[in-house]
């Protein structure tokens, strides 16, 4: 189970050799933006073809640019180079992505939703109230859910029902650079955590031009990749790394 790629492509690529042996997968959304190895990372989403693949806010973005257009400008050129760096493949395979629901996987009922809520408010973190995590399940009374989208890898038990993030692959937040992801093996989950080099993710970033305008934010990017604080180190982020989720 895989979450959060976020166009970095060595991370992914990181996992699925950890894991070439899994017999199928499971995707829960933001695929490609905002990173700099879109097409490498939609040709190895192809090669891993998840038996499902969940939509993401970041994946809409991509069918609907609309949605970051009144971003900050160095936010607006990264994600418009990116799109329009991106092959025709993508739109096709973005668009055969999936709604939050009831699925089956694997023999058993699971309900799968990206994560977002819509709201701040409503982050579905280590600490949220039950409510938030009562959301994710989208009403269903499925006692597996599984989610993405915070980028913390974590799980969380209320009464019968098992809530879990796998956490990031490209991007995690709380202060280590590996790719987080989770194994269902013999009926039981594990949360796992693989390295890899980060020089090729930084070598494509160092060649999108329209980032020579934004020489602070591209450094704020790699900081923040190499620190493993992929959203800036701040709270709440830097409270989960402390308290050890990866
Ligand atoms: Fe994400
Ligand atoms: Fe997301």
């Amino acid at each position: 189970m895989i979450s959060d790629v976020h166009g970095n492509a060595e991370a992914l690529r990181a996992v699925m050799r950890a894991e070439q042996d899994a017999d199928a997968s499971i995707f829960l959304g933001d695929a490609l933006l905002s990173g700099p190895q879109a097409n490498e990372t939609l040709e190895l989403l192809g090669q891993l073809n998840p038996s499902i693949a969940i939509r993401g806010n970041h994946d809409d973005d991509v069918l609907d640019p609309s949605t970051f257009r009144g971003w900050p400008a160095e936010w607006v050129a990264l994600n418009e180079w990116i799109l329009a760096d991106l092959d025709a493949s993508a739109i096709t395979r973005i668009e055969s992505f999936t709604d939050a629901g009831a699925y089956q996987f694997d023999g058993r009922s699971v309900y799968l939703h990206h994560g977002d809520l819509g709201s701040r408010d409503l982050a579905a973190v280590p600490d949220a109230e039950d409510h938030v995590f009562d959301l994710l399940g989208g009403g269903s009374d499925a006692n597996l859910v599984l989610f993405g989208h915070t980028h913390v890898q974590f799980t969380h038990q209320i009464g019968q029902r098992t809530f879990i993030n796998p956490g990031s692959v490209g991007q995690p937040r709380c202060g280590v650079l590996h790719a987080c992801y989770g194994v269902f093996q013999d009926g039981a989950y594990e949360a796992r955590q693989v390295q890899y080099d980060p020089a090729p993710w930084i070598a494509a970033l160092d060649r999108i031009d329209v980032l020579n305008d934004f020489p602070d934010f591209k450094s704020w990017l790699s900081n923040g990749l190499l620190t493993g604080y992929g959203i800036g180190k701040r709270e709440p982020w830097t409270r989960y790394a402390d308290q050890g989720y990866a």
